[in-house]
């Protein structure tokens, strides 16, 4: 742990220009989804991150052959020996990410059968899969929970259901979309999550040869097919790293351009950050023409001076405010005039970094009751989960210790907003979520160092 500390001398506003790759929480789900297809799948654009080496290495296990591709963040996997792994094999990856439970539906298809090993991911109250099971039970699997993980059969196949969520999750509309597809005959969800994370799989599962209907209000039917092929794609970029890029650029008064960003991806986080005072341009991609080189996409951000606004926000499922860009934003918030309000609708336990914030000098109160906005599922469930942030505060250097993924980034931002030199302990986990992050902290001009 001491080794594992990030020395940031702050103060100095970041400057320059990064890209981001293809979202983590996409990509993910669609190296599972490879396991589906018949012949081999080529996905493109992977960032170099640990839940990618996590998947890669439970994939392997499960006989499935994974490759570097020509190009650079090209991956290559070919299904064609897939077969069973160990408890003990796979148990090595136990606790080290939420993807795993994803693997049910695909090898339920593929062998019949399924170990799901402890689930890891970031700490930000109990993060259920109770909608999981319940999916999986509806299209005919077994689930035998033991103390080390989760042991599914299904003797008789998959066979296609009518099943309504109780929120619209994403995870649990993955595992529909991944155990649907092959299931017989036709599944309806309702209550769907429609994350455009979840539009991209459903685009890499149609590519493989999948029936699959979006209609309005979160219905998703799917006819389930006998077989899927391989798919080649590029996926949609990181719209978590890029917001937080782009907060990070608003809290240091930096300037910040964010090559690969998607405006489309990005409307409410785009519509609350010039809310707050901030600036942005988005620039077009344009493809190569015979005399001009073409240009690359994506989306400048910067501080125009002066102050920033308070603000009232809600997280919420797609197309809401996504609660991943809500810990580096709120670093924001602490330098704008005024009462903020922050209402976290989507995880009950997602405020707790705040303390981190109020040793550095931020006022940020935290309230169990549901703030300025409509009620949501936690309010009569004792959570602190609505903050206060009044601004603007001269944040100072800390110790601070990284809790999990988007709340370790906004200790970093924290870190590189104050006066003064603080030490942030636990930055590897940033590695989870966020590509060649002290490179491109580098590239921003930011004072970083290893002791
Ligand atoms: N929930 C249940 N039961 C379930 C599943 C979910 O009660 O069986 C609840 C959760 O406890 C939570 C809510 O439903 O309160 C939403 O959870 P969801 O299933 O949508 O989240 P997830 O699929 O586990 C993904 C991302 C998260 C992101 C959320 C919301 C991945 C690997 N993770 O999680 O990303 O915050 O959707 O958009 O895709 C991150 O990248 O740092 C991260 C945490």
């Amino acid at each position: 742990m001491t080794d594992d500390v990030l020395v940031v001398h702050g103060g100095t506003p970041l400057q320059g220009r990064i890209r981001v790759r293809g979202a983590k929480n996409l990509v993910s789900k669609a190296m599972v989804a490879a396991l589906l297809g018949d012949s081999p799948s080529r996905l493109f654009d992977v960032p170099k991150i640990r839940d990618v080496e996590v998947v890669r290495g439970l994939l392997g296990l499960h006989g499935v052959k994974v490759t570097d591709g020509d190009d650079d963040g090209e991956l290559v996997f070919d299904p064609a020996n897939v077969e069973s792994a160990s408890t003990d094999q796979i148990n090595v990856h136990a606790g080290s990410s939420r993807i795993p439970i994803l693997f049910c539906g695909p090898l339920l298809h593929r062998l019949g059968h399924a170990f799901i090993p402890d689930l890891g991911g970031c700490h930000i109250g109990p993060r259920p899969i109770d909608f999981h099971l319940q999916a999986l039970r509806e299209f005919g699997a077994t689930v035998d929970k033991t103390p080390e993980g989760l042991h599914l059969s299904a003797p008789n196949g998959l066979r296609g259901t009518k099943f309504a969520l109780p929120y619209p999750s994403v995870g649990a509309t993955e595992q529909v979309l991944l155990t649907a597809v092959m299931a017989e005959g036709v599944t309806e969800l309702r209550n769907a999550a429609v994350e455009p994370e979840i539009i991209d799989l459903i685009c890499i599962l149609q590519k493989m040869g999948a029936i699959i209907k979006v209609h309005t209000d979160r219905v998703i039917e799917i006819q389930g097919v006998p077989k899927l092929h391989g798919y080649t794609h590029r996926p949609i970029p990181d719209r978590i790293e890029a917001a937080s890029w782009a907060a990070a650029a608003l809290a240091t008064r930096g300037h910040v351009e964010v090559l690969g960003a998607e405006q489309a991806d990005m409307m409410t986080f785009l519509n609350v950050f010039r809310s707050v005072g901030g600036e942005y341009e988005v620039t077009d991609a344009r493809p190569p023409k015979l005399g001009h080189p073409g240009q690359e996409g994506g989306i400048r951000f910067w501080h125009p001076g002066g102050e920033l606004n308070a603000v009232a926000l809600e997280t919420d499922v797609h197309p809401g405010f996504m609660t991943d860009w809500q810990q580096p934003l709120v670093v924001a918030l602490t330098q704008a005039r005024g009462l903020s309000i922050v209402h976290e609708t989507v995880y009950e336990q997602r405020l707790g970094y705040t303390e981190a914030l109020n040793s550095m000098g931020a006022n940020i109160q935290v309230y169990r009751d549901c703030l300025g906005g409509t009620p949501c599922r936690f309010g009569r469930r004792n959570f602190k989960h609505s903050a206060v942030i009044a601004g603007p505060s001269k944040l100072h250097a800390a110790d601070l210790v990284i809790p999990d993924l988007r709340a370790g980034f906004s200790h970093l931002i924290a870190a590189l907003a104050a006066e003064g030199t603080s030490r942030v302990y636990g930055v590897d986990l940033i590695n989870r979520g966020y590509e060649d992050f002290e490179a491109k902290l580098a590239d921003l001009g930011a004072h970083v160092e290893r002791p």
